[in-house]
């Protein structure tokens, strides 16, 4: 496995593996890296002659009052894992490389960013598009590899490509979770003991919700209600930052199920922002 760390230097090799007329499939992540992570470079192995992973843990998505400087960190285990996974290279840029000091241009999807993350997160999702169109442009990927666990991002950067004509094709991966059903994520790690026996219970709720649809309950609010209750119960310490029946495709909020649709639930717990989410049918 090549390891590389400048933009200069990737942009370079990438070229010239495509004058050799190979493709690239590419897996974007921020590092200390999990099951889930490997699901999607495990994907990537079988799109492409050449796996590009990077590993960034991007400043201009995460705002003043985040968890940038606490994001937990493991080079040595992630090039260990990323190799054994099959990774051709390994891009990991130094904190300040990716950025101009005077950096001033942004990419955004604004319709699709308001609702869920975006109400606490206003400006993620212009970090995240931001510096996935930079990956994209010095890697120019064939294929690349994102997973639903981050269902508002994947559907955003869906969105991104199609508007802007990237010519990139966008691999949705399935969501992986732990043997009791929590999402993996890298935030878990800042999860105590204590929290990571309840957490199980967001995917738990998520569920129940789902049951409850099945026997006709349509009503996203009283959904809504119903998980809320369900937290509330198993995880007294929990906070709801949102749990939300939307579109699939549009993300737009609904109020009724009509056919099918995606709950999305964020969850603070301790120091933990929880992610997950569902589809849900008639
Ligand atoms: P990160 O959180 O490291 O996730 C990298 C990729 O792994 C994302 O596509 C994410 O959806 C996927 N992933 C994480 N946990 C997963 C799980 N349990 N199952 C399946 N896929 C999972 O998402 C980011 O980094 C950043 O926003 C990034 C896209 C790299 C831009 O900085």
């Amino acid at each position: 496995m090549e390891i590389i760390t400048t933009p200069e230097a990737v942009k370079k090799r990438c070229k010239e593996l495509k004058k050799q007329g190979k493709t690239i499939a590419l897996v974007p992540t921020m590092g200390y890296l999990h099951a889930g992570h490997l699901s999607l470079i495990k994907k990537a192995r079988e799109l492409a002659d050449i796996v590009v992973v990077s590993r960034f843990v991007n400043p201009t998505q995460f705002a003043p009052n985040e968890d940038l400087d606490a994001y937990p960190n493991d080079p040595n285990h992630d090039r260990t894992v990323t190799e054994k996974a099959g990774t051709d290279i390994l891009f990991e840029p130094p904190a300040g490389a990716m950025y101009h000091k005077d950096h001033a241009t942004w990419v955004e999807v604004p319709s699709l960013a308001q609702g869920l993350c975006g109400v606490t997160r206003p400006t993620h999702f212009r970090g995240v598009c931001t510096v996935v169109t930079k990956l994209f442009n010095l890697i120019h990927p064939d294929f690349a590899c994102f997973g639903e666990k981050d269902y508002q991002q994947l559907t955003i950067i869906r969105r991104m490509v199609r508007d802007l004509n990237v010519d990139v094709e966008i691999i949705g991966c399935p969501l992986i979770r732990e043997e009791d059903g929590l999402a993996m994520s890298s935030r878990n790690a800042y999860l105590t003991k204590e929290e990571r026996a309840l957490v199980p219970h967001i995917r738990k709720g998520l569920l129940a919700l789902q049951e409850k649809a099945k026997q006709g309950e349509y009503s996203a609010k009283n959904l809504q209600d119903f998980f809320a209750r369900y937290i509330k119960e198993n995880i007294p310490m929990a906070r709801i930052d949102y749990c939300n029946m939307v579109d699939k495709d549009s993300l737009e909020p609904l109020e009724t199920l009509k056919d099918k649709a995606v709950v999305a639930a964020a969850v603070y717990v301790g120091k933990a922002r929880l992610l997950d989410n569902i589809l849900i049918t008639k």
